[in-house]
C-alpha cells in the first residue's frame, strides 16, 4: 500500500492531541505534537507514544530516558500547531504556561491531563519507534473538553 494513500485512510481515525516533552542533557526542554498516545496498562502504570524515529523528540527521549505527555484542551489548537511546526523558528514553549514535573519534563499548567514518565522500553516499528513510559506522576489539572484531530482538522470536543 502506498504511504500517501494509507495516510489519507488513517486520517479518518479521530484522536485527541498531546504534546510530548523531554529534556536535553543541558537542561533545555524540547517537545512535539502527537496523536499516537495510548493508555496501555494500570498495573504497572504504562502509556505509549509512537514517534517518527528521525524526530528530534524521539532522539532526545532515548537520550534522557524521560518524557511527559500533555493532553490538550479544546482551546489549545495554537499550541498544537506550534509544536508541530519548525522548531528552529523560535521557542515552541513561548506559547502556553509550562512548569517542570518530577523528571524535569515540561507540563502544561492548564492541560486537561498530564503524565510524567520514565522510559520503560523503546520498540522499533518501521520508520517509527513505540515508546513505553512508566508513569511516575499524573494529574488532570483542568476539567475541560479535549482538542480533537480528525482528517487533518481540529475540533472542539464538546459533549452532545
Ligand atoms: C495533530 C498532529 C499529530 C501528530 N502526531 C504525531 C505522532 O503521533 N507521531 C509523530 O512522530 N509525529 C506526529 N506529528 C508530527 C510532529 O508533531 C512533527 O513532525 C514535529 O515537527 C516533530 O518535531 P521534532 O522533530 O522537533 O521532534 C503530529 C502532528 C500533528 C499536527
Amino acid at each position: 500500500m502506498e504511504p500517501i494513500a494509507l495516510r489519507s485512510v488513517l486520517a479518518q481515525w479521530a484522536s485527541g492531541v498531546v504534546i510530548v516533552t523531554t529534556i536535553r542533557d543541558n537542561g533545555t526542554r524540547h517537545g512535539m505534537t502527537a496523536s499516537s498516545f495510548t493508555s496501555v496498562a494500570l498495573e504497572p502504570p504504562l502509556v505509549s507514544i509512537c514517534l517518527a524515529s528521525d524526530s528530534t523528540t524521539c532522539r532526545l527521549i532515548r537520550e534522557s530516558g524521560v518524557f511527559a505527555v500533555n493532553v490538550l484542551g479544546h482551546d489549545h489548537e495554537d499550541i498544537s500547531r506550534r509544536f508541530a511546526g519548525p522548531a528552529l523558528r523560535g521557542d515552541r514553549f513561548a506559547l502556553g504556561r509550562w512548569t517542570s514535573a518530577k523528571t524535569g519534563s515540561a507540563v502544561l499548567r492548564d492541560a486537561v491531563a498530564w503524565m510524567d514518565c520514565v522510559v520503560a522500553a523503546c520498540h522499533p516499528a518501521g520508520d517509527h519507534t513505540i515508546v513505553l513510559g512508566l508513569v511516575q506522576e499524573a494529574a488532570a489539572p483542568r476539567p475541560a473538553p479535549p482538542l480533537i484531530y480528525h482528517d487533518r482538522t481540529y475540533y472542539e470536543g464538546i459533549a452532545r
